[in-house]
């Protein structure tokens, strides 16, 4: 089975940004990843649920929603209401359980995200609830960053964790070939990658490397 590959658009050209949409949606990649930043859970502002709605008309592709967000609670209306399919927020945020709850009760794929420093025990406990574990590869807030080795071990012990229930693994920051496959040794299924995709002129041969990777 090929890598899932959901293509972030944090690192696109904001001033195109329905012409990504239009090219993932072309392309073999399996969503649409969106990092919402607040600059309070993360030391950087990205966009909000507006650019969600905007793009939607641009792509029939899965639209994951990484909720980089202090209070997600708050806003996981406007993210359904945009239009995205999966909503993923992280277990660092205030409320963070109460809005994997509003997430269920929308219909949408329940995600929940782990910084690097954050243990798997909270993960435990709320698994028969998750449709996806966010494993972060790098401390979250900016593109580009170079994938944290050690967080290989981490998805290994979560896929143990994991077992034969139906939660996929995601991985998050610093996608590469060399840190794909990584990824999926160890028992990732979902690589979320943006500049290794965006910042390069050919984005299908891309996105074709990390499935296959
Ligand atoms: C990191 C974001 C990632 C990021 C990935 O804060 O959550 O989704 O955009 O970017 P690259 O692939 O450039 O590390
Ligand atoms: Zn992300």
């Amino acid at each position: 089975m090929p890598n899932k590959v959901n293509v972030a658009i944090l690192s696109a050209d904001y001033a195109n940004l329905a012409a990504a949409a239009s090219r993932i949606d072309k392309s073999k990649a399996d969503a649409i990843h969106f990092d919402l930043m607040d600059g309070a859970l993360v030391p950087n502002i990205s966009f909000g649920a507006g650019v969600i709605k905007a793009l939607r008309p641009y792509s029939t592709k899965e639209f994951d929603a990484h909720l980089m967000l202090q209070t997600p609670l708050a806003f996981i209306p406007a993210v359904c209401e945009a239009g995205a399919d999966a909503i993923t927020v992280h277990a660092e945020a205030y409320g963070f359980d109460e809005a994997l709850e509003e997430i269920a009760k929308s219909g949408k794929k329940v995600g929940l995200a782990l910084n690097p420093e954050t243990g798997l025990d909270v993960v435990v406990p709320l698994l028969h609830k998750l449709s996806r574990v966010l494993i972060m590869g790098v401390t979250p807030g900016f593109g580009s960053q170079v994938f944290i080795p050690e967080i290989a071990e981490k998805i290994y012990d979560l896929a143990d964790l994991i077992g034969s229930l139906p939660v996929e693994i995601a991985v998050d920051g610093g996608m590469n070939v060399d840190t794909a496959r990584a990824a999926r040794e160890s028992g990732a299924k979902i690589i979320c990658a943006g500049s290794f995709i965006t910042k390069h002129p050919n984005w299908e041969e891309r996105i074709a490397m990390l499935k296959d990777a």
